[in-house]
């Protein structure tokens, strides 16, 4: 038996979608005429909604565990009705966003296959923001007496949302070249897979039904960015590769951040999980996905010193980079300068508890201090930020923002606590 039943939208929403595909994404044309040659063993791709099946009946976490979960939005009441609608939105925002910037950088694929495997996620995101669409038209409920209707108000919306206006920083971040989509494919997806993973227990049982078929299709961005990264790093190993370990680095030191800032302020998240939205906090879920993402960037570099150093087993490559990363020396020939890391979780934040947010850390985490031990001012984090960020980031309207909130609050104050 299928592990999901497909279902599609009302020719209104499935049009507009259709129309919103041929202006954002026309190249997908292509990936449908050639999926069976890429993708012999795959079902060909297809703009429907996957109704998975639901893991109970009944409501797993919060105020409501124990009673049956909601089959109709508009049973929800107050708060969570309104709760529940900015999941969705914001899920189906993070969907028309990726497909937005995959596309800027789509031609520069190194080779073709790295730019099928972008067709193909950018055509399974297009399917994620069905999905969503999905939950919003199929329920007359959004439709409350005495209320707006919120699934139209909210799918109209999302159907003209540019980056620049949607609702996730990470999403309003336009791609400058094919590291881009790696690292994005890599860490911010990633991000996706957390929230999807933890939204499996939804209290309403539609937006739940929609978790494990977008996992599954998750899995494959996820494995394509790493496979890439891998391939990168090797690649700037040897030379031979587009993009030296300097730039990758610096494009992980761009998202990152970004990533972590997706999952809200790390002490918030209860609510979410008192409607029985979530089953984790915030904070539980931001670790957990700090510590994945370390690992994904260890087992590049236990490739990266596989090439350098040969017939090196990887248990053994992995206790050389270690060494090499803890006593920042080289080691076997190989330098820090080879190996990549991921930025510690309180550098160039912006959102988040407010004892890191614009306070000068640096990618290891320590703070930047004047002699006196006093943190540094705007200007020279500013200064420090530019040493370690892509400079074609340092142009675009996320980083003003960024230096805008910096620069325009207060200096810090000696004595204050600035500890993690
Ligand atoms: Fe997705
Ligand atoms: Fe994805």
């Amino acid at each position: 038996m299928a592990a999901y039943t497909t279902e599609t939208i009302t020719p209104k929403y499935h049009e507009a979608l259709v129309a919103w595909q041929k202006k954002n994404f026309p190249e997908m044309e292509f990936l449908e005429r050639n999926w069976s040659k890429y993708y012999p063993t795959q079902t060909p791709y297809q703009l429907f909604a996957k109704i998975g099946k639901l893991s109970s009946d009944a409501i797993q976490y919060g105020r409501m565990a124990g009673q049956p979960r909601f089959e109709k939005a508009g049973d929800m009441v107050g708060n969570m009705f309104y709760t529940a609608r900015d999941i969705i939105r914001a899920q189906a925002s993070t969907e028309l966003g990726s497909i937005q910037q995959h596309r800027l950088t789509l031609e520069e694929a190194p080779t073709d296959a790295m730019k099928i495997s972008i067709l193909r996620i950018m055509a399974e995101e297009l399917r994620h923001g069905y999905q969503m669409f999905w939950v919003f038209d199929h329920d007359a409920s959004w439709r409350k007496p005495g209320h707006p209707d919120v699934a139209k108000e909210t799918m109209d919306e999302l159907l003209t949302m540019q980056l620049g206006n949607h609702v996730l920083d990470a999403f309003n971040i336009p791609f400058f070249n094919f590291l881009d989509n790696v690292i994005f494919a890599t860490s911010i997806d990633l991000v996706g897979k957390y929230q999807l993973e933890m939204q499996k227990v939804f209290s309403y049982a539609p937006m739940a039904r929609s978790m494990s078929p977008m996992l599954s299709e998750e899995g494959y961005h996820i494995g394509s960015g790493r496979g890439f990264l891998k391939e990168l790093g090797i690649g700037a190993t040897t030379d031979r590769g587009r993009y030296s370990i300097e730039e990758i680095q610096k494009a992980i030191n761009a998202w990152i951040p970004r990533g972590l800032e997706m999952f809200g302020n790390e002490r918030g998240g209860e609510t979410a999980m008192a409607f029985g939205f979530k089953d984790r906090n915030n904070g539980t879920a931001q670790s957990e996905y700090y510590s994945e993402v370390r690992e994904v960037v260890e087992l590049v570099n236990v490739e990266i010193a596989r090439t350098k150093v040969k017939d090196m087993t990887a248990p053994d490559a992995r206790s050389l980079v270690r060494e090499v990363q803890d006593t920042a020396e080289t080691i076997q020939g190989v330098s820090p300068r080879d190996l990549l890391y991921i930025p510690d979780p309180k550098f160039f934040r912006h959102r988040g508890m407010e004892e890191i947010i614009f306070m000068p850390y640096d990618v290891h985490g320590n703070l930047i201090t004047e002699d006196g031990g006093r943190p540094v001012g705007g200007e020279k984090y500013l200064a420090y930020l530019k040493s370690v960020l892509p400079d074609y980031y340092l142009a675009t309207k996320d980083f003003a923002k960024y230096r805008e909130g910096l620069l325009g609050r207060e200096a810090p104050q000696p004595g204050k606590s600035y500890g993690w």
